[in-house]
């Protein structure tokens, strides 16, 4: 092997690997669960300030609101998820 069929085959091995975690991950993940999204809201989204009630904006600005506050508040994209679903369901 010359050198750039060597770092082919590395490239082309990484990109199995991450293609791999991708997958994993979306195999354990799901939609959003509604129970959990409620724990994780009381959870998180009265740290910094006064708990939002889901009646508050429609559910088409929750999307927004929400992706944005779960980079505010460090959410995983499952507690992100989650927090959507029980938001838009109760509302
Ligand atoms: C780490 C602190 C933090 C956490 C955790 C947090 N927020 Fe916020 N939130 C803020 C700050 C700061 C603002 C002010 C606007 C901005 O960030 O641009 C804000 C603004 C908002 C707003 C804008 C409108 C308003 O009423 O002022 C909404 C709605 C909101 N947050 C909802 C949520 C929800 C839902 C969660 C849980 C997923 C959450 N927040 C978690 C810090 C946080």
């Amino acid at each position: 092997m010359n050198k750039s069929s060597i770092q082919a085959a590395t490239l082309f091995a990484l990109l199995l690997g991450a293609a791999s975690t991708v997958q994993a991950d979306n195999t354990t993940s799901d939609q959003g669960d509604f129970a959990r999204g409620a724990r994780a809201w009381a959870d998180n989204c009265m740290r910094c300030h006064n708990a939002r009630y889901p009646t508050e904006f429609p559910d088409r600005l929750w999307k927004p609101i929400v992706y944005h506050m779960r980079i505010r508040g460090g959410l995983t994209g499952q507690e992100t998820r989650d927090i959507l679903k029980y938001l838009q369901e109760s509302n």
